[in-house]
């Protein structure tokens, strides 16, 4: 096992109607004005943001709003929050959406506390030295942000996607109401629960090894999510499905399942990432657009760790090889992909790259040919070319 620092502060309120715990959560925390983030009208139209607001009337906070977050957030919309932040003196930002408003949100936060331009930390040209607080309200189970270190910014100028991690930005308070998510589209509910499971894949497929107890954690919590997903593809308001994929998004991505591992792969993010940022695609179907065709490219660098994730979560029998087993388990995968209505091809997402594109996405996600992405297997900008080849499908 390797060494590993755990860090997960973020308070967690979970079940239905804790929504309305939002103005005694913020009154712990002894913030006097509070901006309250959104996105492009779902918490206006299930009635969520009023009774967020009652919340924060019944404590006597001031607040002001300000919506209109996309998916894939914008870096404009950031800046149009730090300056309105700045102009209205707000020290706490609570963000009511999913990860699209909460990486807003923790992007405005880094804005208001530290000097220059925000960008400078998502462009790696510095790191942010504090973040002003952040709570969310979530309403989609997925990306996580809710409890992981991250937050992922397009700007639109060139269409280039990054994300910049630090724990200065993790959520003071997390409210998980399942509930709230029980008005989502399914497509949408289901890119959730391919990018949750991606978040413990991604750490899941590694070069480490004893991490018995890391190890069944992912498990079971790949098994719940399959298990969830198909249950809400057939049975969307079903409240145990709901409340599982929900927690499991929150622990997927807050560090839980990488502990003791070399580190995640993240070699799918990084791949999707610049399919988001040049295409806007939902992340999470991005994701199973392109993670068959990443597998079938890195399988054979750890084929045990792949035919563990055959036979111990995807219930496939061994095969007479490591290989063999390794192989039909990323099938497996892809067929349950499928059954939830989700892409497991670049065409099936609604996007085929021309070749100049597929040369620019390569070239963005390798940073211009200065870095390798993945530890499975390290991969150069001809091998991310390579892998966007085989995604179309
Ligand atoms: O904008 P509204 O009207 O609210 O609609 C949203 C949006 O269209 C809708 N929605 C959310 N909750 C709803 C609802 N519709 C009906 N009922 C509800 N209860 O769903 C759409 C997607 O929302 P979004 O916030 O974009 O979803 P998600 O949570 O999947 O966030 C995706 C973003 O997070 C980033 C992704 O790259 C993407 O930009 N990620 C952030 C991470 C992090 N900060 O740790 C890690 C992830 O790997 C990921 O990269
Ligand atoms: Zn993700």
């Amino acid at each position: 096992m390797h060494n590993f620092e755990y860090y997960a502060p973020t308070k967690v309120v979970f079940g239905r109607n804790t929504e309305s715990e939002t103005g005694k959560l913020i009154k712990e925390l002894n913030c006097q004005k509070v901006l309250v983030h959104y996105g492009g009208g779902s918490v206006v139209r299930s009635g969520l943001l009023d009774r967020v607001y009652g919340a924060l009337d019944a404590e006597g906070i001031p607040y002001i709003s300000l919506g209109g977050v996309v998916p894939n957030p914008r870096l404009s919309k950031v800046r149009e929050g730090i300056s309105l932040a700045r102009q209205e003196g707000v020290d706490f930002i609570l963000a009511v959406g999913g990860g699209s408003v909460i990486d807003s949100a923790k992007a405005i936060g880094y804005g208001m506390a530290n000097e220059g331009d925000v960008w400078d930390f998502y462009a790696r040209k510095r790191t942010a030295s504090a973040c002003l607080p952040i709570g969310a309200v979530l309403t989609i189970a997925a990306a996580g942000s809710e409890m992981s270190n991250s937050s992922v910014i397009t700007n639109e100028a060139g269409w280039i996607k990054r994300g910049y991690s630090s724990n200065y930005c993790r959520c003071r308070f997390a409210v998980l109401n399942p509930e709230l998510t029980c008005t989502l589209p399914d497509y949408q509910t289901q890119s959730g629960c391919v990018d949750i499971m991606m978040h413990t894949l991604e750490r899941y497929l590694n070069h480490g090894t004893n991490m018995e107890m890391t190890d069944g954690i992912s498990e079971a919590l790949l098994r719940t999510v399959i298990k969830s997903a198909r249950t809400l593809r057939d049975d969307p308001e079903n409240y145990e499905a709901r409340a599982e994929v929900m927690w499991a998004s929150s622990l997927s991505h807050n560090g839980l399942t990488g502990c003791g591992t070399d580190g995640g792969d993240f070699a799918s993010h990084q791949l999707e990432h610049e399919l988001s940022g040049m295409f806007d695609v939902i992340h999470g179907a991005g994701l199973a657009a392109i993670w068959g065709s990443w597998a079938r490219y890195v399988y054979r660098a750890r084929p045990d760790r792949f035919a563990s994730l055959a036979v111990k979560v995807l219930m496939i029998p061994e095969k007479s090889s490591a290989e063999e087993t390794a192989l039909a388990g990323i099938e497996a995968m892809e067929d349950f992909y499928r059954s939830i209505g989700m892409p497991t091809s670049l065409r099936e997402l609604g996007i085929e790259p021309t070749k100049e594109q597929i040369l620019e996405l390569a070239e963005k996600c390798s940073f211009g040919n200065t870095r390798t992405i993945g530890i499975v297997k390290k991969l150069g900008r001809e091998d991310m070319a390579e892998i966007y080849r085989m995604a179309i499908g």
